[in-house]
């Protein structure tokens, strides 16, 4: 029974899994960018996202034909009074609708006609899916309004008649006080209001007012603002803004929470504008990065890429503030004559203009007010050039079946590079991933762009593909990855493998010199009467509605993968880890594979060669508890307690929600007896994180 017992200790000692950290060679160094972001406009992530305005719609322009997001207010049957979009098709505009734009940008505007005031008669906006109100807060709002226009317009003789009847004739009774409340949506909640006095003009005026919340109020998401009056007329408005306090205070700024959730994150870098989002879908509709820059009243928008039509309110200068409030580097991707319908900008001649357009972009982002574009910047309210180290040029320029981008990047490459010899291009043709597509003119691309959209038996079967890659290629920026499981955000099964994928990318990280997941942000409303779906991408990271937002558990992964990570690498070997089989794909089948396994425990470990503090990242993928053995090699001690930080969750399934904010999320304990050489117990479905102190 003696020996039995003993061999079935043997047996059980051999199998347990076991990591030996070795600090006998000095790994190599982490690198100091790897974990960044990468945002674009796609499910509503700034416009009812980051962006922290709470009007929607608010020069009218996001549908030719109705005023999305508005409605009228009218809350005696009897008055009567009505909306109309005004301006909207360039091409036919009724006489009475002429002279209304304030400038190019703002050239469609929203009229209100009362013909009979009885009692409140006003527009409302419904918000990005509702205007959130918290009490004690102050909301600035502002917008451009004029009383009556009566002022014939002016017609050239050869025009043609109009065909529109003229405006009826309405008591102009505009000018005086204009109402401005926030107030629940049935309209019997006032959560704030004031007033501002209209002028008796017939021109355009900006006014401006605060509107303040008592300390009482409950805090909600169904709520409206609303403008009226209590008298005839026609009333014309524009540029309809409403302000919460925003991160930093920044005029212009971002919503507070989401801004804190990144900050945690503690990026070394924001990739943006895109993505797609970038190209948008031909050639005229890419990221018109001129025309977000300077006040709103210059910014008419533009078409986006996935479906609506964003404010451009996050313009390129907010992008730059929005890496300074996180303490990271922009990693600016400019648009390199290629569009997401397939329509390319020939190399030559024809790009030349693409190139100076990025050329400007990047001055305004680094250039000396001396210069055009960084004085630019400078009365835009910065004078000091911000930091940049890489131009992503174009974006999954794979799709490009022309074969175009050897000659686009190179043409980019040549005139950024030769100018700002501190600058390197990322090509988004990964030689690895397309070698067949990738840039071959010049000297080799320093750096290029590897995408991933994955599940996790992919993220599991190819955790260790850069364990293999070339040393003297290209550097490798992973600018989109997630593993795609969980909707509108991941589930902890996904967390599984974005852990997994990233222990894979820190072990490497002498080749993986960054990384971003994507996309970062979900609005997480579904469709209304009024109001279409928010997001057109399922498995996000960081998911909201008007008023509250959550982390995904891949949030949490990837916060604590961030959070806790040195600056060396260590180097790791592994022994008896756990396999199991994962189901053939259709391409395993054609490709004659009758059977696959993956591991079941994923690892990686840093150090911070300064403190001796290690970090040692474990990673489950089972339902099993699952004990493991750590040796620590080539230290002389280590201190017996450590912090160890775990998320897990009971089924791969268990996620977050609006609802249920935090069912997966990381809980932070002390763990003692830790010795050159201990055993741990990972728990089923779990990521760990154990920092320890090493001593001398
Ligand atoms: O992240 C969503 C989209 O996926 C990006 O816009 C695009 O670059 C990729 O195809």
């Amino acid at each position: 029974m003696l020996l039995l017992a003993g061999c079935i200790n043997q047996l059980t000692i051999a199998q347990t899994p076991v990591l030996t950290l070795d600090f006998t060679k000095p790994g190599a160094n982490v690198s100091p960018m790897l974990y960044g972001l990468m945002t674009e406009e796609i499910n509503h992530s700034y416009d009812g996202g980051l962006y922290a305005e709470l009007v929607r719609n608010r020069i009218f322009k996001d549908n030719k034909n109705t005023p999305e997001g508005w409605s009228l207010v009218q809350d005696d049957p009897a008055a009567k009074a009505s909306i109309k979009l005004i301006g909207a098709s360039e091409e036919k505009r009724p006489y009475d609708e002429r002279r209304l734009a304030i400038n190019g940008a703002l050239s469609t505007c929203l009229r209100l006609t009362v013909e009979k005031a009885v009692g409140r008669v006003g527009i409302a906006n419904e918000g990005y899916w509702g205007i959130p109100v918290r009490p004690s807060t102050a909301y600035k709002a502002s917008f451009y309004i004029k009383g009556t226009d009566r002022r014939e317009p002016f017609r050239h003789p050869w025009e043609p008649k109009p065909t529109t009847p003229p405006l009826p004739v309405i008591e102009n009774n505009t000018a005086g006080p204009i109402t401005v409340t926030l107030e629940s949506n049935d309209g019997k909640t006032v959560y704030a209001s004031g007033t501002i006095n209209l002028e008796k003009s017939d021109y355009w005026k900006k006014y401006e007012l605060t509107l303040a919340t008592a300390a009482d109020v409950k805090p909600t998401k169904d709520a409206r603002l609303v403008i009226s009056t209590d008298r005839t007329g026609q009333y014309y408005f524009n540029l309809v803004s409403l302000f919460p306090p925003t991160y930093n205070n920044r005029p212009n700024g971002n919503r507070t929470d989401l801004m804190q959730m990144l900050v945690d994150m503690k990026p070394k870098f924001l990739r943006f504008p895109g993505g797609n989002f970038l190209e948008g879908p031909l050639i005229t509709d890419a990221f018109p990065w001129k025309q977000t820059l300077g006040p709103l009243e210059s910014r008419p928008g533009h078409k986006g890429s996935w479906g609506y039509r964003p404010s451009d309110g996050m313009g390129l200068l907010e992008f730059l503030l929005w890496c300074e409030d996180m303490g990271a580097e922009p990693v600016l991707a400019v648009y390199a004559g290629y569009s997401l319908e397939g329509d390319h900008v020939d190399a030559g001649p024809l790009l030349n203009p693409y190139v100076d357009d990025a050329l400007d972009e990047i001055q305004y982002v680094i250039g000396d007010t001396t210069t055009y574009w960084g004085a630019k910047r400078a009365a835009d309210g910065h004078p000091a050039p911000f930091k940049l180290k890489y131009v992503e040029i174009g974006n999954e320029d794979w799709f490009d079946r022309s074969n175009s981008y050897n000659g686009r990047f190179t043409q980019f490459r040549t005139a950024i590079e030769g100018k700002y010899p501190q600058l390197t291009c990322i090509s988004t043709i990964a030689d690895a991933q397309y070698p067949d597509m990738k840039v071959t003119s010049g000297k080799a691309p320093a750096v290029v762009d590897e995408h991933y959209y994955r599940n996790s038996w992919d993220m599991w079967e190819n955790a260790s593909q850069y364990d293999k890659y070339d040393r003297n290629g290209p550097k490798i920026f992973v600018g989109e990855w997630a593993t795609r499981e969980g909707a509108p955000t991941t589930n902890l099964n996904a967390a599984l493998g974005d852990a997994a994928w990233m222990t894979g990318m820190e072990r490497n990280s002498d080749l993986v010199i960054m990384s971003c997941y994507a996309p970062l942000f979900v609005n997480v409303n579904t469709a209304t009467a009024t109001a279409p779906k928010a997001w057109q991408w399922d498995s996000d990271l960081i998911g909201y509605n008007a008023l509250n937002s959550y982390g995904s558990p891949s949030y949490y992964v990837q916060k604590l993968f961030s959070q806790y990570l040195g600056n060396k690498i260590v180097p790791v070997t592994a022994a008896n880890i756990p396999v199991q089989n994962r189901p053939l794909t259709k391409k395993d089948s054609t490709d004659g594979i009758t059977s696959k396994t993956v591991p079941t425990v994923f690892y990686s470990a840093t150090m911070n060669d300064t403190t001796g503090v290690i970090y040692l990242k474990m990673v489950n993928t089972t339902a099993k508890k699952q004990a493991i053995k750590i040796n620590l090699d080539g230290i002389a001690k280590v201190a017996p307690e450590a912090t160890l930080v775990v998320v897990k969750g009971s089924e791969p399934e268990d996620t977050n929600s609006i609802t249920d904010p935090v069912k997966i999320a990381p809980v932070t304990t002390t763990v003692k007896g830790i010795t050159k050489s201990f055993t741990r117990n990972l728990d089923p479905y779990s990521v760990s994180i154990l920092q320890l102190q090493a001593g001398k």
